[in-house]
């Protein structure tokens, strides 16, 4: 099976593929999956993010991509992630989304979390993260559950970005 990379593109709020629960792959993995995951990397460079969930991408799959690091040359590619341990220990941070570009607002994640998926050759890996890694981690596991960072805002949060989620809402091409 291979999947069609030349489909995929940056999806922005409403498109509805953002609120949608992506399904997990199965094993073996699509034969272009590396392809894939180069793809949303591109997509996720492009516009300077530090990761990005295949809804983002327009595929409603488990998959999510990152790079945390200053140079960008430390991409990932993770399938099926899973969080399989949460800290108890919460932190609020700022955070941005690709698809809902210029709102911003802040988010209590778990400080600390543990992850497990895929690798792109079907392997079994394993990360942990803390601070941005870990938040980052939730934001983009929360994508594939059909969550946006815009649904976890507080109430003064959900206010400030009400009129920028309006304005995106009427530009929408669909
Ligand atoms: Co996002």
């Amino acid at each position: 099976m291979n999947l069609d990379v030349n489909a995929m593109g940056l999806r922005i709020y409403p498109d509805p593929i953002l609120k949608t629960k992506a399904e997990a792959f199965s094993l073996p993995l699509p034969e272009n999956m590396e392809a894939v995951g180069q793809k949303m990397l591109d997509i996720m460079n492009e516009h300077q993010g530090i990761g990005l969930a295949g809804p983002q991408a327009g595929l409603s799959l488990r998959v999510i991509v990152f790079d945390l690091s200053e140079d960008r040359n430390e991409p990932h590619i993770l399938i099926n992630p899973e969080i399989v341990y949460a800290s108890k220990d919460k932190v609020k941070e700022e955070e941005g989304c690709l698809s809902f570009p210029e709102i911003h607002g802040y988010v209590i994640r778990h400080e600390k979390v543990k992850v497990t998926g895929y690798n792109v050759k079907g392997e079994a890996v394993e990360y942990e993260g803390e601070g941005l890694m870990a938040a980052m981690f939730q934001h983009e596991i929360d994508h594939l559950d059909g969550i946006a960072f815009v649904d976890r805002l507080g109430t003064t949060g959900k206010m400030k970005a009400k009129n920028m989620l309006e304005a995106l809402r009427e530009s929408y091409a669909g």
